[in-house]
C-alpha cells in the first residue's frame, strides 16, 4: 500500500485539563492549517518556530509558509539534532534568541521536531518571560503519539535524563502524519513501540487491530492516522486523570524501567533508540508478569511476537554492542525507580490490555529474572 498524497480531514482529540485544555489535530497535510489555527487561538501573535537541522531541511519552509498565513510575524531558530541538544547550553541560547526575537507573553513558540525539540522548546516556553504559550508540531512518530502530549518538558542533566524541567501544557498540537514520510525507518519503528504500548497497557482491541494492520500504519495510509489518534486518545485520557504522575500516569511507564536501564547502559547512543529499549522492556515486563503467574505464558508470547514481527528488538541479546552485567543493570533500575526497603515499582500485566502498577516487587526477584535474560547467561533451574 502506498501513501495517499492528498490531505485528509483532521481527527481532533481533546486533552481535557479545564482551562488548560487543548486540541491535538491529527491528519495528513494538517501542517497547512497551522496559520489559521494560530490566528484563531492568538490573533496578531508573533511566532518563533524552533526546529532541528534535520527537520528544518525538510519541513521548515512549509511550516514558515503555513504560520505566515495566520501570524503577525514569523521567525525561526534551528538547533543541532540529537539528545545532546537538551542541555543547559542550548536552553540558554534558545531563551536568548526568543527574547531577542521579541517573543512576548502574547506570542507563540512553535516546536517543530521530534521529542528533543518538543521537550527543549516547551521548557524554554515555560521559563521565558515566566511563560509564553507554545504549540507542538511533532515530526517523529514518538513525538506524535507520546512526547508532544501531556506537557512534560525538560532538559537533561549530567546525572540523568529529563531531570530539569516543568509540567507545562501546550495550547495546541498539530500532528501532520505526512511529516513522518521523511522520518528514517528505524526512527519510525522505534516510535511504533510506544503505539504498541497503548494497546498492551490498556486496550486489547487496539492491540489486535495493530496485529492485523501494522503494515498499513508503516505505509502511511489512513491506518497510520487511526493508530496515532488512538494513541493520543489513550494518552490524553490518562493525562486528564493524572496530569502530574502521582498515580495512573505511571502506567505509561510500561516497559520503561527495564528499558531505561538498557538505554542508560548504552549511553543513550544510537546503539539503542528509546523505542527499541522500550520494546525490549515491554517484552521483559510481560515475561516477568508471566513468571509471577499473573498471566499465561502464551499471552506474553503473543505480545512479544507482535513487537518482533514489526522488526523491534525484544531480547537483551539484540542490543548492539556490549551490555553490562547484572550488578550495573540493577543499579540503573534502582536509580530509575524509587526503591523503598528493597521493593521496586513496576508496571506489570494481567493480560494484554490490562497493565497495573505493582509497588511491591522484590528487587531480588528482578535480579534473578533479569540475570537469566542477559546474553551468555546460563538459565538456572
Ligand atoms: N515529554 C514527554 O512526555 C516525552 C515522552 C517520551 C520521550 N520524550 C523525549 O523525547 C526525546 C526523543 O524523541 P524522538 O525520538 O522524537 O527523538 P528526536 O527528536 O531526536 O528525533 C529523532 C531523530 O529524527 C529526526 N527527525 C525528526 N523528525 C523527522 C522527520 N520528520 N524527518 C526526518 N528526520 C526527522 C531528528 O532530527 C532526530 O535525528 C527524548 O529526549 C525523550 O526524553 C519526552
Ligand atoms: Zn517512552
Amino acid at each position: 500500500m502506498t501513501a495517499p498524497l492528498r490531505g485528509s480531514d483532521a481527527t481532533v482529540v481533546d486533552v481535557a485539563l479545564g482551562d488548560r485544555s487543548y486540541d491535538i489535530v491529527i491528519g495528513r497535510g494538517q501542517l497547512a492549517s497551522l496559520g489559521a489555527r494560530i490566528a484563531k487561538l492568538r490573533p496578531g501573535a508573533k511566532v518563533a518556530i524552533v526546529s532541528d537541522e534535520n527537520v528544518a531541511a525538510r519541513h521548515l519552509d512549509a511550516a514558515v509558509a503555513a504560520a505566515k498565513s495566520g501570524a503577525a510575524q514569523v521567525s525561526t531558530i534551528v538547533l543541532p539534532p540529537g539528545e545532546g541538544t537538551k542541555s543547559f547550553a542550548h536552553l540558554a541560547r534558545l531563551c536568548d534568541d526568543l527574547i531577542s526575537q521579541r517573543i512576548e507573553r502574547s506570542d507563540l513558540v512553535v516546536a517543530l521536531g521530534g521529542g528533543v525539540i518538543g521537550d527543549l522548546a516547551g521548557f524554554a516556553a515555560a521559563i521565558v518571560r515566566r511563560g509564553v504559550d507554545y504549540v507542538q508540531v511533532p515530526t517523529s512518530l514518538l513525538a506524535q503519539v507520546d512526547s508532544s502530549v501531556g506537557g512534560k518538558t525538560a532538559i537533561d542533566s549530567p546525572q540523568g535524563k529529563n531531570l530539569i524541567g516543568a509540567f507545562y501544557q501546550p495550547v495546541l498540537v498539530v500532528a501532520d502524519t505526512a511529516l513522518l514520510d521523511t522520518l528514517p525507518e528505524r526512527e519510525f519503528r522505534a516510535g511504533y513501540a510506544e503505539v504498541a504500548k497503548y494497546g498492551l497497557l490498556g486496550d486489547a482491541a487496539f492491540f489486535a487491530w495493530l496485529e492485523a494492520n501494522w503494515q498499513d500504519v508503516f505505509a502511511g495510509g489512513p491506518a497510520r492516522e487511526h493508530a496515532i489518534a488512538t494513541s493520543c486518545r489513550a494518552k490524553a485520557a490518562i493525562v486528564a486523570r493524572d496530569e502530574r504522575e502521582t498515580g495512573d500516569r505511571m502506567l505509561l511507564n510500561l516497559g520503561h524501567t527495564f528499558g531505561h536501564a538498557l538505554e542508560a547502559d548504552a549511553d543513550y547512543s544510537d546503539r539503542l533508540l528509546h523505542g527499541e529499549a522500550i520494546a525490549i522492556g515491554m517484552a521483559l515486563a510481560f515475561e516477568f508478569s508471566a513468571r509471577r503467574g499473573l498471566l499465561p505464558k502464551a499471552e506474553a508470547e503473543r505480545a512479544i511476537r507482535h513487537l518482533a514481527a514489526v522488526g523491534l528488538p525484544t531480547k537483551v541479546s539484540e542490543v548492539r554492542g556490549d551490555v553490562s552485567g547484572i550488578d550495573r543493570l540493577m543499579t540503573l533500575i534502582a536509580q530509575d525507580k524509587k526503591v523503598s526497603r528493597g521493593k521496586l515499582t513496576f508496571i506489570l500485566a494481567r493480560a494484554i490490555g490490562q497493565a497495573f502498577i505493582e509497588t511491591n516487587v522484590d528487587s531480588q526477584d528482578v535480579r534473578v529474572f533479569l540475570e537469566e535474560k542477559l546474553p551468555g547467561s546460563v538459565v538456572r533451574r
